[in-house]
């Protein structure tokens, strides 16, 4: 697929990208300027493991602000991209054999990062309001031997664009306490809200069950940046996790650190900025939604994702693995469904993104993807 995507003709709605025009360069390059002026050498220097003190605050402050409840700068780690945060959960928590309890589908990166651990997968079934806390029950009172924890992505799913809705936050929260799961919340993309307000963090619900919470920069300012941060406010898990990341890496680049604080330190400009990347991510949403809805077969089924960068269409009939392969000739390419799903069992699904693409050749895009459709039905 990547080999395609790079032909200059290839609309692709397959990789997560952000849209690389909203990049605050300008202001980034600023930014770079002010922390050579302002900290000199000690940008460039080796720094703590978990982080500089200053990001480790503004993502306590940014966080206990949303989720009204104090997050300590403490319990803050600042990892290479949070696809590092998912290799060290990994590295901690899991041995060969063990189990992980994922919702169905999943973040590709996400078992890719598990995967290395030779782990083993227990699935729950989701819905439009995505896991279902029955399911999640039901695998749990059957599981044997018994799993590490659950990993999910509660807002604006990747892949489906599914959100968890608030009731099921507070019970899915209530299962794992009872069952003694520690929970794993995936969350790159609750910023980029188009609609609707906030839900709490399952992080905001107290739990005696430990609750590693994670977020990015990648989807807000910039994925080259590979700023993210894990919260993980149990002391022993934390201190293995800062441990691993010290193996792995001593410590994330402190020079992007100090850019990112720097630039996004004015709150009021970083939220701005915030609002306009999901202003233009909600017009390109309703440009998607609405053209394949005109044009795909009756009998497909869309997710209308009110935030994120995805959405999911699935096409009863339609092996999607196979549809990519005649879509590629008529230059739209998307990631076939199966490829999020532990089990490998369902082939009708597909992941599209609608960030990284122009209206045009959103509309343009979909048209094509009609047309591949029409050809795989013959
Ligand atoms: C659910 C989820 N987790 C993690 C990541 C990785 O993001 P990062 O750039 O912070 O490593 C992504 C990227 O698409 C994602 O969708």
């Amino acid at each position: 697929m990547l080999k395609v995507t790079q032909q200059p003709d290839v609309i692709s709605f397959g990789g997560g990208l952000p849209a690389p025009e909203l990049f605050p360069t300008t202001a980034i390059a600023e930014a770079a300027r002010a922390v050579m002026e302002t900290y000199g050498p000690a940008a460039l220097q080796y720094s703590l493991t978990e982080g500089i003190p200053e990001m480790r605050r503004w993502v306590a402050e940014r966080l206990t602000r949303r989720l009204g409840r104090i997050v300590e700068a403490d319990s803050v780690t600042i990892v290479n991209g949070s696809q590092q945060g998912l290799d060290l959960v990994g590295k901690v928590f899991l041995d060969p054999g063990d189990h992980v309890v994922l919702e169905d589908p999943s973040y590709l990166g996400a078992i890719q990062a598990f995967d290395a651990y030779q782990t083993r997968y227990l699935t729950v079934d989701t819905d439009e309001d995505g896991l279902l806390p029955d399911s999640l029950e039901r695998v749990l009172e059957r599981a044997d031997p018994f799993p590490k924890f659950l990993y999910l992505v509660p807002n604006f799913q990747n892949p489906t664009g599914r959100t968890l809705s608030g009731p099921r936050r507070e019970q899915v929260v209530r299962i794992c306490e009872e069952f003694g799961l520690p929970i794993f919340e995936d969350d790159p993309y609750n910023e980029l809200r188009f609609e609707g307000g906030d839900l709490p963090s399952l992080l905001s619900h107290p739990s005696s069950a430990p609750i590693i919470y994670s977020g990015t920069a990648s989807k807000i300012m910039a994925p080259g940046m590979r700023i993210a941060w894990l919260v993980i406010p149990d002391e022993e898990i934390r201190e293995k996790v800062v441990l691993a990341k010290q193996g792995a890496d001593l410590h994330s680049g402190t020079f992007a650190q100090y850019v990112f604080y720097q630039y996004a330190r004015d709150g009021a400009a970083f939220d701005a900025h915030v609002r306009r990347i999901a202003a233009t991510y909600a017009i390109r949403r309703d440009v998607m939604a609405t053209a394949l809805e005109e044009v795909m077969p009756e009998q497909a089924r869309c997710t209308h994702p009110k935030g994120g960068m995805f959405l999911w269409i699935t096409v009863p009939g339609v092996d999607t693995a196979e549809l990519l392969h005649i879509s590629a000739r008529s230059k739209v390419v998307f990631v076939p469904g199966v490829n999020f799903y532990p089990g490998r069992n369902v082939h009708d699904g597909m992941r599209l993104n609608f960030s990284n693409a122009s209206e045009k050749n959103i509309r343009i895009g979909v048209e094509r993807l009609a047309h591949a459709v029409r050809v795989y039905k013959g």
